[in-house]
């Protein structure tokens, strides 16, 4: 070959594909300990032997997930030594070894690899290291040599499935199970009931998977807002599911094999009407569809959870059982005579307490029977049982309450590790159930808050994201909605707090696309819009600008602050940049010089009211955001309300900007979004009016709203006043109405 065709050929490869460079990839997620690699190889035999020791004889077996095994042939030894020849080895740890007890070691010779662990899990999770490398290497026979030792920062690693909103054939759960496995995440939390259906056969009770299981709507939205009822098995609309006992159990072993614990949520005393359509002599109304709580008054709701539960631990060997305890209303039961006599005769203060009441005799029953409770934060309310475990969900706060305390504690809080949140623009995504979680944000979560004493840190298990599945509902979806916010979720799980590092993540995860597309996961590919940031510096007077992509490769971007379109030729975006001026900024994604993303525009604005202070004749409402510097400090509120910029009203907004000097007033703006799930609506008008003395106002001018309220799309508006001729005041004084009385969310009031 030419040498010029050489040097293209190389510059070529380099171009198209720098990330995943066929050899020599150990871009392992989560990131191991220590990998030292060699400059040998190790070439994989398709019918390679497989030498283990009798404790590993099962781990043995999951290598033939390697992509480049074939039905190796496993031989069980009772010799604990490798010999020289081409073959894997499966080894007890010994004391020479010096490995920590959580660990593995893996090393990758030119004749053999050597695995050694003390314990199954740890030899399992060696293997998937193994099996995962298979998979980041462009031709998986071959691999590099190396050493690895490899433990996890947390004992607990955890993804849950909510199968009751939408259900999810098991073939679909096994393939959860297997992606989970190579990302060395051990619990599935199966969440099985809930009032959106029953999803497990109850030998003894099996009205609840003749009608329960099954809705009269296939989507969860549609049921829910078509009056939630259930349907018997083989009516003509019913739509749902269960799994068998024998289809649960199976699943619980294919888990095992592969090291992970399957543990069961069945949900108590809220979030079962569907119980309560079957049962409902377990309501304090005694009348199918009118609440989701039992009655705990009631002893047959006890002896029925405990029928219920008998039958679930001969099918769930987890030590954990999940119990719920999350949202129950619990106003029936202060009407409730049955409620209130059991109230009396406990001494219970409150329903709090008689919602504890109700935990603590599960806490009891179930270890009588050998096994631990775990429940949401609402646990805590009215006193924590004894011997529960909490998922602190709402925040942090009760994870940080029940650990001080020394309760053992997972750490799942809605801010950073629910996946049912939107991952991107949500204007961009099919409809999630709202919130906005970036792969970035899931990633920057430490599982030990600041506010737990050192000695209590132990109690802190670990972490796991959820999957609520109400706008969830096909398995592709649910991919989409997982991957690859569960590889963050692994890494903070696994890797070390010190060791743990954005861009190196974020640059190994551009070999596990591969890995997904292997196993033909629909995961979430990053997106090609341009994000943007404007922070506005108040001793220098300008913005500075930061344009974002998920994309590696910011270079990518190219843009112009003169308001036309981005051109390949238009400057590329380096670095965050400073602008002294208002100005209209477009910016676009491109590769290979041709535009692929959507052009991003946006006014960033240094406008004459930042820094002025504004006075509050109506104030907000839950959502402060910078108190009373938010709507002047020149910074805008980014997609979500929960950013901290958007300030949030749930009266008509009625605010007064001093500019403390006569000024020439042309335009003013505000800006307002809705996404009317959770409530967030356009004001019906915005008034501006003009003072020269803070007392006399004139109306200058009234910006209306031309959005629907019934759009369900996440939206935003600029409301923008511009005067027939500019006005001399010194207050500025702006009014918007809320005719929805939902939320208004605005974030500054913008003065030219
Ligand atoms: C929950 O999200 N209700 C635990």
């Amino acid at each position: 070959m030419p040498l010029a065709k050489i040097v293209i050929t190389i510059l070529f490869s380099s171009l198209i594909c720098p990330a995943i460079n066929a050899q020599n990839n150990f871009d392992i997620i989560p990131k191991p300990v220590s990998v030292s690699t060699g400059s040998g190889n190790f070439t994989f035999q398709p019918d390679i032997d497989i030498i283990t020791t009798v404790a590993f004889k099962d781990a043995a077996v999951l290598l033939n997930e390697h992509p480049a095994i074939k039905n190796a042939r496993i031989k069980t030894v009772k010799k604990n030594d490798a010999a020289n020849k081409h073959a894997i080895y499966m080894l007890n740890a010994t004391e020479a070894d010096k490995l920590p007890e959580n660990a593995y070691s893996l090393a990758v010779n030119e004749e053999n690899i050597i695995i050694k662990a003390w314990d199954k899990p740890q030899m399992i999770n060696a293997v998937y290291t193994l099996v995962q490398l298979g998979y980041l290497q462009q031709d998986p026979k071959t691999l590099t040599t190396a050493v690895i030792i490899d433990e996890p920062r947390f004992s607990y690693r955890g993804l849950h499935l909510d199968v009751s909103r939408h259900f999810m054939p098991l073939s679909f759960v096994k393939k959860y199970i297997d992606v989970m496995a190579i990302y060395k995440f051990n619990n599935l939390h199966w969440h099985l009931t809930d009032g959106a259906g029953w999803r497990l056969e109850i030998k003894k009770y099996p009205q609840l998977t003749r009608l329960a299981a099954w809705r009269t709507h296939a989507g969860w939205k549609e049921w829910w807002n078509n009056g939630r009822r259930y349907i018997e098995k083989g009516a003509p609309n019913a739509s749902g599911g269960f799994y068998t006992q024998q289809q649960a159990k199976e699943l619980v072993d294919y888990a095992a094999k592969k090291g992970i614990n399957v543990i069961p949520e069945i949900e108590m005393p809220g979030h079962s009407e569907e119980v309560l359509a079957v049962f409902p002599e377990l309501s304090c109304t005694g009348k199918p569809y009118t609440q989701s709580e039992f009655c705990i008054g009631n002893p047959e709701t006890f002896t029925f959870l405990k029928n219920v539960l008998d039958e679930v631990l001969t099918i769930f060997p987890s030590r954990y059982i999940h119990i719920g305890g999350d949202e129950a209303d619990k106003k029936h039961w202060e009407t409730c005579p049955k409620d209130q006599a059991l109230m009396q005769k406990e001494g219970l203060r409150s329903v709090d307490e008689l919602q504890s009441y109700a935990i603590k005799q599960m806490d009891i029953y179930l270890q009588s029977k050998g096994r631990r409770i775990i429940g949401w934060d609402e646990i805590l309310e009215g006193g924590l049982s004894g011997g529960a475990t909490v998922m602190s969900w709402r925040g942090e706060a009760g994870g940080i309450r029940s650990a001080n305390a020394g309760h053992d504690v997972i750490m799942t809080p809605g801010s950073h590790l629910y996946f049912d949140s939107y991952q991107t623009d949500p204007r961009t995504q099919p409809e999630a159930i709202g919130g906005f979680l970036t792969l970035e944000k899931v990633y920057s979560y430490d599982p030990v808050p600041a506010a737990i004493a050192p000695d209590k840190v132990n109690h802190i298990l670990g972490a796991q994201a959820n999957l609520w599945t109400e706008y969830i509902p096909t398995t592709e979806q649910a991919e989409y909605m997982v991957f690859p916010r569960a590889l963050a979720l692994a890494e903070l799980d696994w890797t070390a707090k010190e060791k743990k590092n954005w861009k190196d993540f974020q640059q190994r995860l551009q070999s596990h696309y591969k890995l997904l597309q292997d196993l033909n996961v629909n995961y979430y590919r990053p997106s090609y819009n341009v994000g943007h940031e404007s922070i506005y510096n108040p001793d220098k007077k300008s913005n500075l600008i930061t344009l974002t992509t998920e994309q590696l490769n910011a270079k990518n971007i190219h843009y112009t602050v003169n308001g036309t379109a981005p051109q390949i030729s238009s400057t590329y975006y380096v670095a965050p940049f400073e602008l002294n001026h208002s100005a209209v900024v477009n910016a676009a994604y491109f590769q290979d010089s041709i535009q692929i993303g959507p052009t991003l525009t946006f006014i960033t604005d240094i406008h004459k009211a930042i820094g002025k202070p504004v006075m509050y004749n109506s104030k907000w409402d839950g959502y402060p955001a910078q108190n009373e510097a938010t709507m002047t400090n020149g910074i805008m509120g980014g997609l979500t309300y929960h950013d901290g910029q958007w300030q949030g009203f749930t009266r008509p907004v009625d605010l007064i900007v001093d500019m403390q000097e006569t000024t020439i007033i042309n335009s003013v703006a505000m800006n307002f979004m809705q996404l009317i799930g959770p409530g967030v609506y356009m004001p019906g008008e915005m008034q501006v009016l003009l003072s020269g003395d803070g007392k006399n106002f004139q109306l200058a001018g009234v910006a209306y709203n031309d959005i629907s309220d019934k759009d369900s799309r996440l939206l935003f508006k600029r409301f923008d006043v511009k005067l027939e001729k500019p006005q001399q005041a010194r207050y500025v004084q702006v009014k918007a109405t809320n005719p929805k009385r939902g939320y208004l969310f605005t974030d500054e009031i913008i003065v030219y």
